[in-house]
């Protein structure tokens, strides 16, 4: 739950604040520009407190009872908004924002060490907790803790004024504060980023093409930097280059990665720095010269060439927004024939190829798609749930920043398929970079005719919008994602009604993950055959694994069902950063369970992973040395659930609380087997009464990492076995 939820302002306090502080006229004129771009929205409040934040820095007080009056709210609905989502300020910011990721694939490089030096270095370091911010008495940053960046494959990670940052260190912090603080920096705009695709660089016109990621993660480690070293070193030398910022590869190991074109195709260096730039150029880089620093040909890179990449086939490959890129690359195939066919064909192909849902809980998506199809009604909707909060994800926002056209055009056939005219794409605000390259690409896709009132010529109207959300976990939940996209607190909604009956402003709708809509057009270009083709039992298909945490060559490796978690951290991750011994393996976000070592080579699919009480989830892999403290971890997931809980139900909200505070008499109790016993023995009762008792899986499933934990590492509690704690 985030810090400020829960409490109650008494109305008396609130109407005192808002008489006492009045707008300034700049403020008044950012909330009525606000205002005067949302009101007549559908759901319009969130984006407009978005706007309210990014021209103010935050929302003032006294703006609530004028948002309210606009939108015909309460003052209390307006707050409750502004107090439930983490990303949100009612207190002014300092002139920079530090966002510190916390989360597990972070902790398992040092995130905890390094929050804690943020907060000394700046004199703050109260904010180690929860979502709480506090910035430093100069007011040069506020330091905020986050959940996730989506770069947990280059842990620990940060986020300064929406630039990210990769692989950071104490000394690298200390760097960008020092930065913050130059005089020359006050007031310096908050970066806005760009989107990715063609950078002009030294030329679009002829001359070598010449491949830069402006993915998260490739920003993250200073691909700008190369880019820009690119395009001053090849002007000097008269060297005619044509810089492309495509998406990443995934090999993220190698960010940044520059690929030159050759006739022999695309030949691969990294990871390069802007530094090592004049070198790789001396040595014949722009022909595919060799270097130490070179990898041959990109296609023949073991950890590329081993994958099936159906779903993430063009990304990395295309430039993510040019339209005529995507289309030489088989894109708008599966759409074009989807336009031609009668819906329930449609919905039948996508039924035919076995795809379930990649979000998590892995549901057929046909299914889904006929519920909505057969539901009656004049209005119904395509929500795509990209808020991908797990910790070790990050595939969603790989596709949204390097192929958006593919989601896109996966959410017309949806529209298409189940009588849809509207899609909303929910997209977390730890992703700008996804977020600008996605609105862009609707822009860009809907002045071409993919999208508006007659899609790919089938005569049907499907308009799409990007809606931002505001740093809750549990909004990834599909009600509390439909609660958010109509302005409300993130609450989960009680089943029945299910969304695809009565869903966003009660019409049908079909919710499904980026990577479930955006594996549709391969399904409908290829045949349901070509697809089913691929996995093992139930789980037909690939699925985009992620490798992140303390990983020698963190990734994204889309490979059908099948594999094991051995071949995927050993084979393709190599093992631990550090170089130590693996010791545990997280699957499945921080709600999954740390797999048994005697599991590591057992087959990856659903129904396998489901019978040993596992879960496959979105495909995260979080991998931790021998230096792990799994009691540690087992707490930070309570108390995970503790700050991301919506609030509805007693086992999740006070459950957690009382979680980690078991776990602390766990370990506090030393060598004492009795107290030992007893702790265990509640910890487990309490876990079922959440898995039990709970309404939604983030209550639910906390009790897995806890109890894999506990069960498969308890010298970390401090006892021998829980068998034998349990018979003391
Ligand atoms: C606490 C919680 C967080 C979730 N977060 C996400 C998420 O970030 N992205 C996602 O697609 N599904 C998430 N889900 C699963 C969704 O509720 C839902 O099953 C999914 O969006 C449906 O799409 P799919 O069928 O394509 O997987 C979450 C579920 C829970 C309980
Ligand atoms: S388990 Fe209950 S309290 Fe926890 S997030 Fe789900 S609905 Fe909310
Ligand atoms: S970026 Fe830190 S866990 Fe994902």
């Amino acid at each position: 739950m985030p810090a400020t939820q829960g409490k109650i302002i008494p109305i008396a306090v609130l109407n005192a604040a808002v008489a006492g502080s009045a707008l300034g006229v700049h403020e008044r004129e950012a909330v009525e520009h606000a205002i005067a771009v949302h009101a007549r929205r559908l759901g319009p409040l969130i984006e407009l407190l978005h706007d309210v934040q990014d021209m103010l820095g935050h929302i003032p007080e006294a703006a609530v009872p004028r948002i309210a009056d606009a939108l015909n709210l309460s003052r209390a609905e307006v707050h409750g908004v502004i107090s439930y989502y983490p990303h949100f300020r009612s207190t002014p910011a300092g002139r920079h924002v530090l966002q510190v990721c916390r989360a597990e694939a972070c902790q398992s490089r040092g995130a905890d060490a390094l929050l804690a030096h943020a907060g000394q270095a700046l004199g703050c370091g109260s904010s180690g907790q929860g979502h709480g911010h506090a910035t430093s008495a100069d007011g040069a940053v506020t330091l905020e803790p986050v959940y996730c960046l989506g770069l947990c494959a280059s842990s620990p990670a940060v986020m300064l004024d929406g630039r990210p940052h990769a692989h950071v260190t104490a000394n690298g912090l200390d760097a960008l504060i020092a930065q913050c603080r130059q005089p020359e920096q006050t007031g310096e705009p908050v970066a806005q980023p760009a989107h990715a695709g063609t950078g002009t660089g030294a030329g679009a016109g002829p001359g070598v093409r010449v491949y830069v990621p402006r993915d998260a993660a490739a920003l993250a480690v200073g691909a700008d930097a190369v880019a820009g070293a690119l395009q001053r070193e090849c002007a000097a030398r008269g060297l005619q280059v044509q810089i492309v910022r495509n998406g990443s590869r995934g090999l993220l190991w190698l960010e940044t990665l520059v690929e030159v074109e050759t006739p022999e195709g695309r030949v691969a260096y990294g990871p390069v720095t802007a530094d090592a730039v004049p070198g790789l150029i001396d040595a014949g880089m722009l022909q595919g010269g060799s270097h130490a620093l070179c990898h041959g040909l990109t296609e023949a890179i073991a950890y590329l060439a081993r994958q099936e990449r159906l779903t993430f086939a063009r990304v990395g490959v295309i430039d993510p927004l040019d339209l005529s890129d995507y289309a030489s690359h088989g894109g708008w195939q599966g759409l074009e024939r989807a336009a031609r066919m009668e819906p329930a064909a449609i919905v039948q192909e996508v039924l035919d190829s076995g795809l379930r849902g990649r979000g998590g809980a892995a549901f057929p998506a046909g299914i889904k798609w006929k519920t909505v199809a057969a539901a009656a009604g004049p209005q119904k909707y395509i929500a795509c749930n990209a808020d991908e909060g797990d910790s070790g994800t990050f595939a969603d926002r790989l596709l949204m920043e390097g192929d958006p056209y593919t989601l896109i055009e996966g959410m017309a056939i949806a529209g298409l398929a189940v009588g849809a005219t509207q899609g909303l794409v929910y997209v977390r605000s730890e992703y700008p970079h996804a977020i600008a390259t996605l609105r862009e690409a609707i822009a860009r896709a809907e002045a071409a005719g993919w999208l508006g009132r007659d899609v790919a010529g089938s005569g049907r109207a499907f308009h799409m919008e990007v809606r931002k959300g505001a740093g809750s976990y549990v909004c990834g939940e599909e009600t509390a994602m439909l609660e958010s996209i109509e302005g409300r607190r993130g609450i989960v909604r009680a089943k029945p009604p299910l969304p695809a009956i009565a869903g966003l402003w009660g019409r049908p709708t079909v919710i499904n993950n980026v990577i479930t809509l955006a594996t549709v057009p391969l399904i409908l270009a290829r045949g349901a055959a070509f697809y089913q083709g691929f996995g093992m039992g139930r789980s037909r298909g690939t699925l985009p694994f992620q490798l992140a945490g303390n990983i020698a060559r963190g990734g994204l490796v889309e490979k059908a069902f099948g594999l094991s978690l051995r071949e995927l951290v050993e084979d393709f991750g190599g093992g631990t950063a550090t170089g130590r011994t693996v010791k545990a393996v997280q699957v499945g976000g921080p709600l999954g369970s740390y797999v048994a070592p005697a599991d590591w080579d057992a087959p990856l699919d659903y129904e396998a992973y489901a019978a040993k009480g596992n879960v496959v989830g979105h495909g995260g892999i979080v991998v931790h040395d021998d230096t792990a403290d799994m009691a540690q971890l087992a707490r930070y997931a309570m108390e995970f659930c503790a700050i991301e809980s919506c609030g509805k139900c007693t086992p999740c909200r006070i459950g957690s609380t009382r979680g980690v505070e078991v776990i602390d008499r766990i370990v506090r109790a030393g060598s004492d087997p009795a107290a030992h016993a007893s702790q265990v023995a509640l910890l487990e009762n309490l876990c079922d009464t959440m898995q039990h008792g709970s309404m939604c899986a983030m209550g639910g499933m906390t009790p897995y990492p806890v109890r894999s934990a506990l069960n498969h590492y308890p010298q970390d509690f401090g006892i021998e076995s829980t068998t034998a704690a349990a018979a003391a």
